[in-house]
């Protein structure tokens, strides 16, 4: 099974809980589906398919979950959300956009409950036969201030102390510094639509759309309309 994501795009998005993942991912799929023409797959882990739900449900909203037991049922939701929606999605050439991914399992499974790094990882390669995003994009936040942000009853994960979300804050930045081809890093302590600009620049650049861009701010502070033939579509890969 192929491990690249052509002819799609696949991005992920990572960081602590309440860092704003779902906002700034469903911002940026609307404006790659202006900017790009293209058909854009919005999901998120754990919880992106019906059996991904109930999984979702056991492992937040359970009682106590052995960490061994927690990490594979992460695992397993990924490997059923890759096979059935991220892939067929890939497939048909779509960017897809997924808020949580494979490093959220190696940041809290193994940095949050300190199982070992490199089998928690393996344990999700396996599982989705290799498939890693094309751009990670973090939001990365000190875990008071994310706490802080959050509204509602804390689920098991948010209940997981203070030296876990440390922990997992930590592990996220080590991946990040380790694979910066792949990886974006962005203090989620700003505002939204700045935040939101940061992160288009550098999708942006990733998929080769930077001309696009320049075209559609100079048509737009110009007041007008592309022409037919510039279309967006035709500048993608
Ligand atoms: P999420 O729905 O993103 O919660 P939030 O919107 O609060 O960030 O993720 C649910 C929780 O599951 C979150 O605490 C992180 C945790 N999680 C893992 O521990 N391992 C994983 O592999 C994934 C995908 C999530």
């Amino acid at each position: 099974m192929a491990v690249t994501s052509a002819p799609g795009f696949f991005v992920s998005f990572e960081g602590g809980d309440g860092v704003g993942k779902s906002t700034q991912s469903r911002l940026l799929g609307e404006w790659l589906g202006v900017v790009t023409g293209r058909e854009v797959v919005l999901t998120r882990e754990p919880g992106g398919t019906d059996f991904g739900r109930e999984i979702r449900r056991l492992v937040l909203h359970g009682d106590h979950v052995d960490p061994r037991a927690e990490a594979l049922l992460y695992a397993a939701d990924r490997a059923h959300h890759v096979a059935t929606v991220v892939r067929p999605a890939l497939a048909r050439g779509a960017v897809v956009i997924t808020d949580r991914y494979l490093d959220s399992s190696v940041a809290y499974q193994a940095g949050g409950r300190e199982l070992a790094e490199q089998e928690i990882e393996q344990l999700s390669l396996w599982g989705t036969h290799g498939l890693l995003p094309d751009v990670t994009i973090l939001l990365d936040l000190d875990p008071v201030l994310a706490e802080a942000r959050r509204t509602g009853e804390p689920d098991r994960l948010e209940r997981a102390g203070d030296g876990f979300h440390r922990r997992t804050r930590e592990a996220f930045l080590r991946r990040a510094a380790a694979d910066p081809g792949r990886w974006v890093v962005i203090d989620a302590a700003g505002d939204v639509n700045d935040i939101q600009a940061q992160i288009r620049v550098d999708v942006a650049a990733r998929l080769d759309l930077t001309p696009v861009v320049e075209e559609a701010v100079r048509v737009a502070e110009a007041g007008g309309v592309p022409e037919a033939d510039e279309s967006p579509e035709e500048d993608v890969p």
